[in-house]
């Protein structure tokens, strides 16, 4: 059994770390495109503990640097992007978004060697409206992910951000603990407000669902279960993908094509994506009331240039989430507006990391430990044998998993039924497929 520190280990991802090891052989969202400009100024960006700054040439090209500058340490956030270049405003030193050196105008041209001197740049490519940086140590980037929502016209894709003040892998685990639903979302609604053959129904009948879990080629996968009408079972099911992306049930199988990132901004700050897929047909009408409280709600505070300062929530530990305890009291079960909130308050209290010597996990965990182990295996085998981890160079591995709740007859096993609705769900990328799967 894994032990405390091993679950410790899995949380620290900074440069020469195992865990930063393995995050860095994959390509990270960065930031969107948007928010680079052509001669704009940089952006700073924090990802994996390492203080970047990203710019946008006068050509439209992307560049992610280290933030300082190869002559004596100074931060290019101060640099001026103009011409093709990010000039340092120390003494002129000027860098291609390669990171080649372009001018060294402190010096006499018979002193001069730009042609020796590299800034430290990491490849970046943009899809689906987000620069990607990859900041591994290979030669060449790894394929990019064939992860559903990414296949589509980067028209029919959005994504929404927001920053949270935990440990990357806490925010994650609360993607796949699908028991906290009827509690910190639902806990206040009731069943007999819904048609006997709904799914919220069948969801609030049962707030204790039994479990399959298993590895899969991209990372781990789980199906809740209860009863639904009779020869039938109400299945939610979600994936953990290699490194740090999920795909959970937020709405039926067939036209929920999303999935959702925690990137590690440092140990202790992470960057919530989702992307999801823009299709109207693709929502479910809801039958009864709205459950109160399950707004969505991303409320920003202004970015600022601070490290931490973009995508940052205006209800906050600060003022306890906007937490409005008559409401509490009367209406929701935590008191708090809003599903991201929520979840957000909770991972939050945790603290910056966990400390996981104080957990006693049950069935309920089941998804969370196997996800875990599945980390740890890959994260030691890169570490002792270099085995590059699940998808990092095997891109099509993603192309199997969908998140989604259905109902199925009773009489299939949970992975025929998972098969079942692959192929009778809408396939806009038409790279969906059915996985080879094994039972748990
Ligand atoms: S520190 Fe940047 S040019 Fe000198
Ligand atoms: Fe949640």
């Amino acid at each position: 059994m894994p032990t405390t520190s091993d679950y410790a280990v899995l949380t620290r991802v900074g440069p020469g770390t195992p865990m930063g090891r393995l995050m860095r052989e994959y390509w990270i969202p960065a930031c969107l495109s948007s928010e680079l400009k052509a001669d704009g100024p940089p952006l700073r960006l924090m990802l994996l503990g390492e203080k970047l700054l990203a710019i946008r040439d006068s050509a439209g090209r992307v560049g992610v640097f280290d933030h300082r500058c190869p002559h004596r340490g100074a931060s290019l956030f101060f640099g001026r992007n103009e011409e093709n270049g990010l000039r340092c405003v120390y003494h002129g030193w000027k860098f291609d978004v390669e990171g080649n050196c372009l001018d060294m105008p402190n010096v006499k041209p018979r002193h001069a060697f730009p042609h020796r001197i590299k800034a430290k740049t990491y490849k970046t490519v943009e899809r689906a409206g987000v620069v990607w940086a990859y900041m591994g140590e290979r030669a060449e980037a790894p394929p990019f992910p064939a992860l559903e929502p990414l296949l589509l016209p980067d028209a029919q894709v959005t994504s929404r951000w927001a920053q949270r003040h935990c440990n990357w892998l806490q925010a994650l685990e609360g993607d796949i603990d699908t028991s906290h639903f009827g509690f910190l979302h639902e806990g206040k609604a009731r069943a007999e407000d819904y048609p006997a053959d709904s799914v919220l129904h069948y969801r609030l009948m049962d707030r204790a669902p039994d479990y399959h879990c298993s590895d899969t080629g991209w990372g781990t996968m789980y199906a809740a279960y209860r009863p639904a009408d009779p020869g039938n079972l109400y299945y939610r099911v979600a994936h953990y993908l290699f490194p740090f992306w999920t795909m959970i049930p937020n709405t039926s199988f067939a036209g929920n094509i999303s999935m959702r990132g925690w990137v590690p901004i440092d140990d202790t700050h992470t960057m919530f994506l989702q992307f999801f897929w823009q299709d109207p047909a693709a929502s479910q009408p809801l039958r009864g009331p709205q459950v109160p409280g399950l707004s969505i709600n991303f409320d920003y505070l202004p970015n600022t240039s601070d490290w931490h300062g973009r995508w940052r929530l205006r209800q906050n530990e600060q003022n306890d989430y906007g937490l409005d305890r008559d409401r509490q009291r009367d209406l929701t079960f935590s008191g708090i507006e809003g599903v991201h909130l929520q979840d957000q308050a909770v991972t939050e209290s945790m603290g910056e990391i966990i400390d996981h010597g104080i957990e006693h996990l049950t069935i309920g965990d089941l998804m969370i430990t196997r996800t875990r182990q599945r980390m740890l295996q890959a994260m030691r085998a890169l570490e002792e044998k270099g085995a590059s981890p699940p998808g990092a160079t095997q891109a099509d591995i993603f192309l199997g998993a969908r998140g989604g709740d259905f109902v199925a007859p009773d009489s299939r096993t949970w992975l025929e039924a998972y098969a079942d609705q692959i192929r009778g769900s809408a396939n806009p990328s038409g790279a969906l497929r059915v996985p080879a799967l094994a039972a748990e």
